[in-house]
C-alpha cells in the first residue's frame, strides 16, 4: 500500500507557520513583514487555468477595498516563478473579463515549486490533487495568527464577496468583543456577549438590560449603523 506524508495542518488561533519565499513582488518573510496588518494568504491549482485567472482578476479588482481594510493579498501556487510572471503579462494583456481588462496583478504572488510552504500550510490534499494546490484562503491577523480558514476545491471559485465579508467580520468582534450571526453584513444586529451570571440573564429576559434584544438570555442582539461599524474597525 502507497504510505501517504502524515501533514500537520495549520488551525485557527495558531501562529502562522513562518516561511521565506521568492514571489513575483522579491523575496517575502511571512509573516512577519506583515506586522501590523491583515493578510489573506491564498492558494491556487496552477498558473494559466480558467478558474484561476477569473479569481485573480478579481482579487486584483477588489484589492483597493482590502487595502482600506488594512489588509495584504498574498498569493501561492506550486508554479515557477517565470510561469507566474508570463500569466500575470497574459491576464493584464490579452484577458477581458466580465468588464474587467487591463488587470494588473501587484500583489505578491509566491513560487511554490518545492511545495515547501504549500505543504507547510496544509494547501496540498492528495485526495483532491499530489501536484496542485486546493483554494485555501487563510485570514492572518496583525500579530500573525491564524483567524480563519477556508478550503476550496479545483473546480469551485471563491465568493469574494465573503472573503472581504470575513475580514470585516473579524475585526468588527476584535474592535467591538461583539459576535456576527448567521449571514452578517455591516449593519445588521451584532450578538452581544452572553450573559456571565443569574442576575444578568435573568435582567436580560425580563428586559431591564437597555439597548439590546433578548431572544432568550443567552442570545442577544444589538444594533450597530454599518458607518458605526467601519468607524470602530478603523481605529
Ligand atoms: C482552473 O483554475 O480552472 C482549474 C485549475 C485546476 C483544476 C481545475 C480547474
Amino acid at each position: 500500500m502507497e504510505q501517504q506524508e502524515t501533514i500537520a495542518m495549520p488551525r485557527i488561533g495558531d501562529d502562522a507557520p513562518q516561511f521565506t519565499a521568492v514571489t513575483t513582488q522579491g523575496t517575502i518573510n511571512f509573516p512577519s513583514d506583515y506586522e501590523g496588518k491583515w493578510v489573506i494568504l491564498f492558494s491556487h491549482p496552477a498558473d494559466f487555468t480558467p478558474v484561476c485567472t477569473s479569481e485573480f482578476m478579481t482579487f486584483a479588482k477588489m484589492q483597493d477595498e482590502f487595502k482600506e481594510l488594512n489588509t495584504e493579498l498574498v498569493g501561492l501556487s506550486v508554479d515557477g516563478l517565470y510561469s507566474h510572471i508570463a500569466w500575470l503579462r497574459t491576464i493584464k494583456e490579452k484577458i477581458e473579463y466580465k468588464g474587467m481588462k487591463d488587470v494588473e496583478v501587484t500583489f505578491p504572488l509566491i513560487e511554490d515549486i518545492t511545495m515547501e510552504v504549500s505543504k507547510k500550510y496544509g494547501m496540498i490534499q492528495p485526495g483532491e490533487s499530489n501536484t496542485k494546490a486546493v483554494r485555501a484562503v487563510f485570514f492572518v491577523d496583525p500579530k500573525g495568527k491564524i483567524r480563519t480558514i477556508i478550503y476550496y476545491p479545483l473546480s469551485l471559485g471563491r465568493n469574494f464577496d465573503e472573503l472581504k465579508r470575513v475580514v470585516i467580520a473579524l475585526q468588527t468582534a476584535d474592535a467591538l468583543e461583539v459576535a456576527t450571526p448567521a449571514d452578517w453584513q455591516p449593519g445588521d444586529d451584532l450578538i452581544v456577549p452572553p450573559a456571565g451570571s443569574c442576575g444578568t440573564a435573568k435582567d436580560r429576559v425580563d428586559g431591564k438590560e437597555s439597548g439590546i434584544k433578548c431572544y432568550d438570555w443567552f442570545f442577544c442582539t444589538k444594533p450597530l449603523a454599518k458607518d458605526e461599524v467601519f468607524k470602530a474597525i478603523k481605529k
